[in-house]
């Protein structure tokens, strides 16, 4: 089998790949985070393109056909360039995938008089790609976005569950429903934000809907693998076998269970990764440093 590539500037994707492997248990993972050159929420378009393109070739290169881009940065910043001019080139059999897509098409089951709110960081927010891509599916809503550039160090300092945590969840949220008051669903447009889900739920307004993203992407993704079944097949039909990860020794980073295999794959300190692996996932984990 080809393993599902996930990538994600560092530790956030694991959010959505716990939700992944839960709703697509007998698959096999490759997780990227790219520790080294995290935040990308605060980077420029050009530097996330870049980055996000060298992390989808690295995974390719490792027998991925399929990436999730499962970062909002990522996926507003670099996927659609990636699928129009990259792609073609590389490998046309090839995909990547984002998170934005899948969210902002579950939309209609969630909103009843089409006002979204979009938090998430600031690069995400000022990329307008919720406000495009909603609009291009949805023209009738209204979308207001906001960046809450406080919230990933907020998590990644274990400080989500402390009052500081109180001050700035309360700050932003108050911030975003002055924008539009008649709000009444909030897309958690960042794959960290889900880490903050409790305090968020004490400072929304009551009746307002919360959307983590993780079991959306995850769903749509099940969908979309029972339609495109080759991708996570080793050798393409008539064409010659991928180098594997799964073909070589036994790696660091790889875990194996019953179900699946999941191999966690960090450009900055193996350690590190494990250790706050735990936050996100529940359990640390064994990871491996790789240079992009
Ligand atoms: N994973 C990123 C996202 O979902 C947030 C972390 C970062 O800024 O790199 O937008």
């Amino acid at each position: 089998m080809a393993p599902i590539g996930v990538f994600d500037s560092g530790y956030g994707g694991l959010t959505v790949l716990k939700e992944i492997m839960s709703v697509i248990p007998d698959q096999d993972y490759l997780y990227l985070g790219d520790n080294a050159r995290a935040p990308y929420g605060t980077r420029s378009f050009d530097i996330v393109y870049r980055f996000t393109l060298d992390a989808v070739k690295y995974l390719f290169d490792q027998g991925c056909r399929l990436v999730v881009l499962a970062c909002n940065t990522a996926s507003a910043k670099a996927l659609r360039n990636i699928q129009m001019l990259d792609l073609p080139k590389i490998d046309p059999q090839r995909r990547v995938l984002g998170v934005i897509r899948p969210t902002v098409e579950k939309l209609p089951q969630l909103t009843r008089n089409g006002h979204i709110g979009v938090l998430g960081t600031p690069g995400t927010i000022q990329s307008q790609s919720y406000d495009l891509e909603i609009q291009k599916f949805f023209p009738q809503y209204t979308v207001t976005g906001h960046g809450c550039p406080m919230w990933v160090p907020l998590v990644e300092n274990r400080e989500a569950d402390t009052p500081g945590a109180d001050y700035f969840v309360e700050q932003e949220i108050r911030r975003l429903m002055r924008k539009d008051p008649e709000i009444d669903t909030i897309i958690l447009g960042c794959t960290h934000y889900p880490l903050l889900i409790d305090k968020i739920r004490q400072y929304v307004p009551e009746g307002v809907r919360i959307v983590p993203q993780g079991e959306i992407v995850a769903e749509s993704l099940k969908d979309y693998l029972g339609r495109h079944p080759g991708l996570t097949q080793a050798t393409p039909l008539g064409g010659p076998a991928l180098d594997g990860h799964l073909g070589g020794p036994a790696l660091d980073g790889h875990h194996a269970d019953a179900q699946h295999q999941v191999t966690y794959l960090t450009t900055e300190s193996a350690d590190r990764f494990g250790d706050m692996a735990s936050l996100f996932l529940g359990k640390p984990v064994k990871a491996r440093r790789v240079e992009l």
